[in-house]
């Protein structure tokens, strides 16, 4: 079994499994290359181009896994929102959900159909990867960062519009959840069937919330669609969210394999607070990819230090930006490679 596989399911490894978030993107040339020519979308409907872009990050580094190659949001298109990457400015969606009728008109689509360029993408890679024993790891956008994007139309900032519909219209806000719940099962589930060996639930904004507000309004949405994963197929399942520090025994109660540290907690922390149970998933800041070689080492091998007792997969705190001097990312990779004994 491939070693990040084997942590994922709660084995610790000699090889120490490593991929990073966004780590098919805008800081390699051979993506900037197919990004002249093709829109973001076209990238992502495309499975051609999506297999090619997922498999780049490979050619180049050490890597364990390949994640595959989309956008937390393109799967809501299927649903009748209408969204595009904008040039410097990042996701917009053209038609916001704020009220009762917006949220009637949402469809469920039949994933398999609705997002087949991202099974067929997901396929393409698989044959690639499987024979060399590396998985493909899957993905979905977590109902209440998907709900914010929806709702907001765009740059989440304070998340005013996505409180104002929880706190004034809870049956409105359930309406929507429930529909994003059908959705993310089936969105994941087609993954699964489609070849990927794990998939990552990203809840990016969830540490906005206070602990009330994640008990009444994100959690049972959350945990039905782990249930549903996990009832229908044996893959491992990671969550990740950001700046949850405050929610670390919430998320402890998550029936999933593998949580996704980000930046801001202590690595050792995280574990003292969390079960024995979960495989940890982090956390080096993206921002060390831009410091200087002696910065980098040391705390990449802070990282290493303080999770040789359990089952760990190396990653950023967050995704890699665009910026980000591609040599770092070698020197990450060989410090790894070098302190650990595989
Ligand atoms: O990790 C990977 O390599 C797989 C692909 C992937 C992308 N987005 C590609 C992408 C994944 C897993 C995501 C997840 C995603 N998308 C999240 C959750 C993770 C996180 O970062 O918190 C969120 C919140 C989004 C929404 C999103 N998409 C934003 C805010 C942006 C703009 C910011 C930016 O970096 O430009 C995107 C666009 C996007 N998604 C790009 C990529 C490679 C850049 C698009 C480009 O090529 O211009």
């Amino acid at each position: 079994m491939n070693c990040l596989i084997q942590n994922f399911r709660g084995e610790i490894t000699d090889r120490k499994p490593i991929w990073f978030m966004r780590q098919a993107g805008r800081y390699l040339p051979e993506y900037r290359a197919i990004r002249e020519k093709y829109r973001m979308l076209e990238v992502i409907k495309t499975p051609e181009l999506a297999s090619e872009v997922t498999l780049q990050p490979l050619r180049r580094f050490d890597l364990d896994a390949a994640i595959i190659f989309a956008d937390i949001l393109n799967p809501l298109m299927g649903m009748g929102i209408e969204l595009d990457f904008v040039q410097g400015e990042g996701p917009k969606i053209f038609n916001p959900v704020r009220s009762v009728s917006d949220i009637d008109k949402l469809v469920v689509p039949d994933m398999s159909i609705s997002t087949d360029y991202t099974m067929e993408a997901i396929r393409l890679v698989a044959a690639q990867l499987n024979p060399r024993n590396i998985p493909v790891i899957g993905f979905s956008g977590a109902p209440f960062t998907l709900s914010s994007y929806m709702i907001e139309g765009g740059h989440v900032g304070n998340l005013v519009n996505t409180k104002k519909l929880m706190f004034n219209e809870p049956k409105a806000w359930d309406k929507l959840q429930r529909k994003l719940v059908d959705l993310i099962s089936d969105y994941l589930l087609c993954q699964a069937k489609s070849g990927v060996s794990a998939v990552q639930i990203f809840d990016s904004w969830l540490g906005l919330l206070s602990v009330e507000q994640y008990k009444t309004f994100v959690k049972p949405y959350l945990r039905e669609i782990i249930q549903n994963v996990r009832s229908a197929t044996e893959i491992p399942v990671v969550f990740f969210s950001t700046g949850t520090y405050h929610l670390m025994e919430e998320i402890n109660q998550l029936d999933v394999n593998v949580v996704g540290v980000d930046f801001r907690i202590n690595i050792s922390q995280a574990k003292k607070i969390l079960d024995k149970k979960f495989c940890l998933q982090g956390n080096l800041d993206p921002l060390y990819l831009f410091s200087n070689k002696e910065v980098l080492e040391k705390e990449v091998k802070a990282i290493l230090d303080q999770t040789k007792e359990f089952p760990h997969v190396f990653n950023l705190g967050h995704g890699i930006l665009p910026a980000t001097p591609i040599e770092n990312v070698e020197y990450v990779i060989e410090v790894i490679r070098n302190a650990t004994s595989a």
